[in-house]
């Protein structure tokens, strides 16, 4: 019984402290629902454990909770760039983000060097290599590539550049490659180009390719999601490269919803309409 007086006085203090607390309300963190969150969305780069998956994407695991949410919003404004984050940020509303923060930063963080595996539905990817796309393929938009000093040619089937004359959405069985070249140098290591504006290309580094078939965007969790289409990547032998991470290419389209998820949707466009 001795306590007891103590506590009333604690209590009345907490009483009369309530209102100005109620000024600046810290919203309360779910963290269930940033684990939810973080297993289906975050965990394809972050991992679920929030070790990530690269070493261009960093750890969350055991991060500052106040610190993750900061860098969060600055994400979703703007104000921080990176494509990759900025897609995915733009999606999460400020409940989300005290939640995802708190659950990260509820994490033991990972060892030196340790890395998650890549989440099996990004892993996997429905697009087999376009064997014969020279033959039935359009080439519609060469891309000099200044920051990288790369040439990229833009290749679309006939269901792609049909729907794209028609301005209609991608439909299932729409197929779009990309050629990754190195742009030849010169003496000073600057790209050499040719009459027709573009980089000259010394050698040829590997494919992206988008495929779209109907249900294949199922696998995916909303935020990442980029309608049917899937990604991958191949080698010059025309390999899958499995160690590619479909995430990043559906976070980095993912904004791109009003034109079917596709940068070159008009030059395509263009030149379908004028063939
Ligand atoms: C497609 C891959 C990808 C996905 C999915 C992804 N992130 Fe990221 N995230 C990145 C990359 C890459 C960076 C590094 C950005 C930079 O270099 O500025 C990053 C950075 C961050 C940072 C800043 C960390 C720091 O140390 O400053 C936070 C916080 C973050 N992500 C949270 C999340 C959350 C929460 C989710 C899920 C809702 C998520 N990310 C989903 C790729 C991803
Ligand atoms: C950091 C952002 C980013 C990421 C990640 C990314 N892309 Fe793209 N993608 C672009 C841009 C920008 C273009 C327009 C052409 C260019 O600039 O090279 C493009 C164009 C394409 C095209 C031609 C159709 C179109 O949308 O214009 C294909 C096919 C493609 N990307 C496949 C992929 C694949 C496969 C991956 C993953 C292995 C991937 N992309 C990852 C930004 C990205």
């Amino acid at each position: 019984m001795e306590t007891t007086l103590p506590r009333c006085a604690a209590a009345a203090l907490v009483l009369l402290a309530a209102p100005a607390l109620a000024q600046t309300p810290a919203p309360k963190a779910d963290l269930a629902a940033g684990q939810a969150r973080a297993e289906t969305v975050c965990a394809a780069c972050h991992g679920a454990n929030g070790v990530s998956v690269s070493d261009n994407i960093p750890n969350l695991a055991g991060q500052q909770p106040a610190y993750l949410a900061a860098q969060l919003r600055a994400l979703r404004s703007g104000t921080r760039k990176n494509p990759l984050m900025n897609a995915i940020a733009a999606q999460l509303g400020d409940a989300d983000i005290v939640n995802v923060a708190a659950y990260f930063g509820s994490l033991q963080p990972g060892y030196p060097g340790a890395k998650s595996e890549l989440l099996p539905t990004v892993a996997k990817t429905q697009v087999a290599f376009p064997e014969n796309y020279k033959a039935s393929f359009t080439m519609y938009q060469t891309v000099n590539r200044t920051d990288i000093n790369q040439v990229r040619y833009l290749w679309a089937n006939p269901a792609a550049l049909q729907a794209a004359r028609e301005g209609r959405p991608m439909p299932p069985g729409a197929v779009l490659v990309l050629e990754q070249h190195a742009a030849r140098l010169d003496a000073d290591k600057k790209p050499v180009t040719g009459s027709d504006g573009y980089y000259v290309s010394d050698r040829f580094l590997a494919f992206a390719v988008m495929g779209s078939g109907a249900g294949w965007g199922d696998a995916f969790p909303e935020m990442l999601r980029n309608g049917d289409w899937n990604y991958a990547a191949f080698g010059p032998d025309m390999k899958l490269r499995t160690s590619v991470n479909q995430a990043e290419c559906l976070a980095c389209h993912k904004p791109l919803d009003k034109s079917s998820f596709v940068f070159s949707l008009e030059p395509m466009a263009r030149v379908a309409k004028a063939r």
